[in-house]
């Protein structure tokens, strides 16, 4: 036998103990309820992906973290970082004759190469919203209007978190008007996008080196640091395509205005997105404290299932994580007891009556209960502490007296109150009581 050796888990990863996956399922749960409440329906795909799928799609941050390998029949493979490429793949090979809008979610598990920080792990489950064939801002508003549920339905409100709020046409008149060439907007965005984290100057200093002159850094350093919307309304109140690129958003706020969802919406000129494929109103949702990394983020892309080779359809959507999410809903002591429970611990006294027990585990498993018992013989006492463990509900007692006569003893655990029931009156209740969805 070769020595023992211990295995660590790998950097980035997690193990879900059945504690942690309780919170998991709370929260994959919620996502599903509310993604169906608004009409969408569930898909997945592969997690493995040709590698081609992401280079240039997905944008140069997201390529260097791909997980990648050449597999035995030498294809080029990546394990998914994010799901819209799939969604994008999927669709590209069946949308044409499909009814439009077209609303599909995902829940996947991604891979990315990241450096393991507070909120950002190298794998993660991410719910993924999309709309496609709608490119009016309605489609826009019904996305961002999920993502806000899908945390609401989690007991998160407003003063809980925000979504930031802009649209890269914006953006590119804003570029345009102040002056920044337009070979250098996609650099552009890029600085923008990591502006929150870098800070003012450096900030100025990547604008400055994606070749914008000093007036112009001086305008977006401006904006960046007052970027409501007033304030850009009136420094561009000269420049129509400013002022007309502002109208999409407007429409945007009075439709989520209309749901009531007002409070949670931010105009900032600082969100443009990382990914490549974005093209009109863009979002992130983050912790009101801005404390941690983003929660969500999301928006319009109208080319990318042309660029994969579909039919030409707009789409938007989003993608939110559970990482940073359950490290919220911890904060705020939103998360769920996740304590074992079961609804009947059967004990038999001997094994005489083991043949009994049996039986009427399995039809009350069969009814739709969670039934446990021990897989040993045991006195009485040390099964009710068990039962206890379990956190079951009521003891079923089965001793010669009630296998006699085809009864058992019923405790109520919570109470102590204990009668004797025959046991086919006692499956009888069992079964309606599932039947009516209710607890016997
Ligand atoms: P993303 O901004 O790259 O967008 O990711 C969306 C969310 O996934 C983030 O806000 C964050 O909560 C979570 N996330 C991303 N990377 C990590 C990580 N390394 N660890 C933990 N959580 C992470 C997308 O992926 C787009 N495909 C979303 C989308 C769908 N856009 C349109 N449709």
């Amino acid at each position: 036998m070769p020595a023992a050796r211990s295995f660590a888990r790998l950097p980035g990863f997690r193990d879900f103990s059945p504690g942690d996956l309780a919170l998991r399922s709370h929260v994959f749960n919620t996502w599903r309820r509310v993604a169906r409440g608004y009409g969408f329906r569930e898909y997945d795909g592969p997690p493995l992906e040709p590698l081609g799928l992401y280079v240039e799609k997905s944008g140069e941050e997201i390529v260097e973290q791909l997980y990648t390998f050449r597999d035995k029949g030498g294809r080029e493979v990546a394990l998914r970082p994010e799901m819209t490429p799939t969604l994008a793949r999927m669709l590209a090979g069946r949308s044409r004759g499909m009814p439009k809008p077209i609303r599909w979610f995902s829940i996947p598990q991604l891979f990315r190469y990241e450096r393991s920080q507070r909120g950002r792990l190298r794998e993660h489950f991410q719910l993924n919203v999309d709309v496609v064939g709608e490119a009016g801002v309605a489609a826009d508003a019904e996305v961002l209007a999920v993502a806000i549920d899908a945390l609401r339905g989690l007991g998160l409100g407003e003063d809980d978190f925000v979504a930031r709020v802009n649209d890269r046409r914006l953006v590119t008149a804003v570029l345009t008007a102040a002056g920044a060439p337009p070979g250098a907007h996609a650099g552009c965005l890029a600085v923008i996008d990591k502006a929150g984290r870098a800070g003012l100057e450096r900030t100025r200093a990547g604008l400055e080196a994606v070749g914008l002159s000093s007036g112009t850094v001086d305008i977006l350093a401006e904006l960046l640091s007052d970027g409501s919307r007033d304030h850009l309304a009136d420094r561009f109140r000269t420049s129509g395509a400013v002022i007309e690129a502002m109208t999409p958003l407007d429409e945007h706020r009075s439709i989520l205005e209309a749901m009531g969802l007002g409070a949670y919406l931010h105009f900032d000129f600082s969100v443009v997105r990382g990914l490549a494929y974005y093209t009109g109103i863009v979002f992130e949702l983050f912790d009101r404290a801005g404390e941690l990394r983003a929660i969500c983020g999301g928006g319009r892309y109208d080319r990318l299932l042309e660029l994969v080779g579909g039919e030409p359809l707009p789409a938007v959507g989003f993608g939110m994580g559970d990482v940073v999410l359950c490290e919220l809903l911890r904060d705020r002591d939103l998360v769920p007891g996740a304590a074992p429970s079961c609804d009947y611990y059967v004990i038999w006294v001997g094994p005489d009556q083991r043949g009994a027990g049996l039986e009427v585990s399995h039809r009350l498993r069969a009814a739709g209960h969670s039934v446990m018992y021990s897989l040993r013989p045991q006195g009485v006492g040390k099964q009710l502490r068990a039962a206890d463990r379990a956190g079951a509900r009521r003891a079923l007692i089965i001793g010669p007296d009630e296998a006699a006569s085809g009864s058992a003893t019923v405790r109520d655990l919570r109470t102590g109150s204990q009668k004797t029931r025959s046991l086919p009156s006692l499956l009888e209740t069992a079964a309606t009581h599932f039947a009516g969805g209710g607890n016997p």
